[in-house]
């Protein structure tokens, strides 16, 4: 057994003779054998499942998950059967990093538990899935922080401390993780799910293999929702497609069509549309395959996001940029609803809160935009001006790592790149991009980057569910409506009065997208059921940051206690604090996507900080208090918080007689 693992296995025999019957840590196994008894006689779980599920409490063998290899031939043939019934404890949503880590904490924590994860794409890791990893796909982050705390890249896949990861070693990367820590197993692929209903006790699924052959209804008695905030894009949406006669994506078909756009010899002149982080990519990647790039940035878009190097100066020393977003010192400068979490109210207190502390902040913030403009050169060379974002760094969530092989800037210096910053009026045939000052120009491709579907692609069900459950939905009842423009107000009151500096933002960037925003408690869970002590689902994932590897980890271990009742939360609280951390991200960082998820770039430890506050657990994990103070955080930082936990729970646990 591999080191890895031998930590929580040595842990779970004494946990569970100590604790059976009193600590939940192992008994969904053990309570749920009357939910297969009950749902054998309700002909939903087989008798195999049932044996197997004795046979583990007997101690004979490990609960397994259906074993795929024996499903009958008739399901594969394309003609649609009837649906399948199956049943799991626990069913997770997406094998992308989100679902892996909600997989990987839930399996540590309770080894037998009947987990199983259900992905849409035939391939691991969501946004690192194979089929999503485009030429050139690398992460922002250097080696050593985009990885798991209890699987270190190390030698094995030859990535450097100061090197990106490229996204297809990511993907072998997640594989293995899921291999190490008996995921794989449990994936099943190429399932979607398309409706979820909630049952008197658990959930039922009804699910579609992505070629329509078969469908399989799941019951679970827990759910986590680890569907991705960047899983389905926005259509192209451009008049005059249809007569356009030439290639048109969107940047979902990168990976195939993309490249052969870039590949084929017969397109010279390709346009590319939006300067986020992913319209960077697709200008690197046609102009490094010797194309010329018209380059569009809408005039009523968002504009350029903050791009930046991967490495920063602080107090003259060479370091990540990426952990100072994770340094204390760095967070204390964002005014944050959680931050008092980090137990350093009173530095907070004096910056926020005093007009001298205020300015200080205001210079901190303009000292590294104006950096941050210099570096890149925006306001010294003509070709970059229209790179520079209209909005403040200080307001902005959209940032991103020029972490490209070559000075992707050179491309626009030598005129191969030419930005153009109009908006499409319409396109019509052969490969003519008309403009609304009426110009126009020729193409032999059209790339758009349009955003990613805020909606949730799930149905939920009984009708009206999705309105009470604070996820995006676009017929939120009137009743819901009114609480929470009341709940909203209050929160805004809030947060502006503590926080003057937020009370003139700049004009929020006006994408539209007709559905009401995330509001989960702790950005996880459905204040509607936390506040009635039903816990039998959780969202993670659902907030934007720059620190996806942290709070996918601390918030797999927030969900798992919530799910098994762990947490005391003070339920008439929830609807007030959901509300301050949905309008905390619309307040703070106005000019991205924050009117519907909360979004953090300096807040993720405070984040962090909060959800180890719940569990009770040490939040200053650092040797020193120098290094508390002015050393970034990183995922190893966390290393060993599901044991730690563990400990406490066992040790909190009423002694037996
Ligand atoms: C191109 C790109 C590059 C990025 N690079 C970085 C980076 O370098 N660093 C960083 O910190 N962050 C990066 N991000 C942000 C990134 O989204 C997160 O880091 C992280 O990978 C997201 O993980 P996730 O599990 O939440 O979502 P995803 O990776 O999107 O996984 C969600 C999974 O759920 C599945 N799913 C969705 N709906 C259903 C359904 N109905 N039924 C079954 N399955 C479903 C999807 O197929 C998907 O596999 C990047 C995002 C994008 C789009
Ligand atoms: N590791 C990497 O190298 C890498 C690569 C790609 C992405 N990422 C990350 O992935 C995340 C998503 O980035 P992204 O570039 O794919 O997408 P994004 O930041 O969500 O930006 C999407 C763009 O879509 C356009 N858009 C048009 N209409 C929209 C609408 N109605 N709603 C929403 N957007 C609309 C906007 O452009 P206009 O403003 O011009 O209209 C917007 O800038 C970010 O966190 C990013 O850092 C990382």
């Amino acid at each position: 057994m591999s080191r890895y693992m031998k930590a929580p296995m040595r842990a779970l025999p004494e946990l569970r003779t100590k604790c059976m019957g009193r600590l939940n840590v192992t008994d969904s196994t053990y309570t749920s054998l009357s939910t297969i008894r009950r749902r054998r006689n309700q002909s939903f779980c087989s008798s195999t499942e049932v044996d197997s599920f004795l046979a583990v409490k007997n101690g004979v063998k490990r609960c397994t998950p259906f074993d795929l290899s024996i499903r009958p031939s008739f399901l594969t043939s394309s003609i649609k059967m009837q649906p399948e019934h199956r049943s799991a404890e626990v069913i997770v949503i997406g094998a992308g990093v989100g679902g892996l880590a909600a997989a990987k904490t839930y399996l540590e924590l309770s080894p037998l538990t009947n987990l199983i994860l259900l992905e849409k794409r035939p391939t691991i890791g969501g946004v690192w899935s194979e089929e999503n990893c485009y030429e050139g796909l690398k992460t922002n982050n250097l080696g050593g922080t985009y990885e798991f705390t209890d699987f270190p890249m190390g030698e094995k896949y030859g990535i450097k401390e100061d090197r990106h990861i490229p996204g297809s070693v990511l993907h072998s990367y997640l594989n293995d993780f899921a291999a190490h820590f008996d995921i794989l197993r449990r994936i099943h692929f190429n399932t979607q799910v398309l409706d979820m209903e909630k049952l008197g006790q658990g959930w039922r699924l009804n699910t579609e293999t992505t070629d329509s052959s078969s469908t399989v209804v799941y019951t679970c008695d827990k759910i986590i929702v680890c569907s991705g905030l960047a899983s389905t894009p926005n259509p192209v949406n451009i008049r005059g497609i249809d007569e356009f006669e030439r290639p048109v994506l969107n940047h979902s078909q990168l990976r195939e069509e993309g490249a052969r756009i870039a590949h084929d010899p017969n397109v010279e002149t390709v346009t590319v549309v939006g300067a986020s982080k992913t319209g960077y990519d697709v200008v690197h990647m046609m102009a490094s395959n010797h194309k010329k790039v018209d380059w569009v940035i809408r005039e009523s878009g968002g504009g350029g996001v903050w791009m930046s190097s991967p490495w920063a100066k602080f107090a003259g020393a060479k370091t990540k940029l990426e952990l100072l977003a994770t340094m204390r010192f760095f967070t204390w400068f964002s005014p944050c609803i959680f931050g008092d979490f980090d137990g350093f109210s009173w530095i907070r207190k004096m910056l926020h809160q005093t007009r001298l502390g205020r300015y200080f902040v205001h210079k901190f913030w303009e000292g590294i935009r104006m950096d941050t403009i210099d570096m890149n050169g925006y306001r010294k060379e003509e070709c970059l001006q229209h790179l520079e974002p209209l909005e403040s760094l200080f307001w902005s969530a959209r940032v991103g790592i020029l972490n490209y092989p070559t000075d992707i800037h050179d491309y626009l210096r030598s005129g191969q790149v030419k930005i153009i910053r109009k908006d499409i009026e319409h396109l019509s045939g052969p490969g003519v991009v008309t403009f609304a000052d009426g110009t126009s120009l020729h193409t032999d491709a059209l790339i758009a980057i349009t955003g990613w579907k805020l909606a949730q692609s799930i149905k939920y069900k009984p009708e009206g569910l999705e309105s009470s459950l604070g996820i995006p939905c676009s017929n939120t009842s009137a009743e819901d409506r009114s609480l929470w423009q009341r709940l909203d107000d209050e929160a805004d009151k809030e947060i502006l009065g503590r926080f003057p500096y937020l009370r003139n933002p700049p004009p929020a960037i006006p994408y539209k997208q007709d559905v009401s925003p995330y509001r989960l408690y702790r950005g996880i869970a459905p204040p509607s059921l936390a506040a009635k002590g039903d816990n039998s689902i959780a969202y993670m994932k659902m907030v934007h940051s720059t620190s996806n590897i942290i709070i996918a980890e601390c918030q797999a271990l927030w969900t798992y206690a919530y799910l098994n009742g762990k947490l005391s939360l003070d339920e008439a609280e929830v609807y007030h604090q959901t509300a301050l951390l949905s309008r905390y991200g619309k307040q703070r960082y106005p000019c991205g996507f924050s009117a519907w998820y909360p979004e953090f770039v300096y807040d993720a430890i405070p984040y962090a900080d909060m959800l180890l506050h719940d569990l009770g657990l040490k939040r200053w994990r650092k040797p020193t208090l120098k290094k508390e103070m002015f050393e970034g955080y990183t995922i190893h930082d966390y290393r060993g918080i599901n044991q730690e936990w563990l400990a406490a729970q066992v040790k909190a646990a009423p002694k037996r007689s």
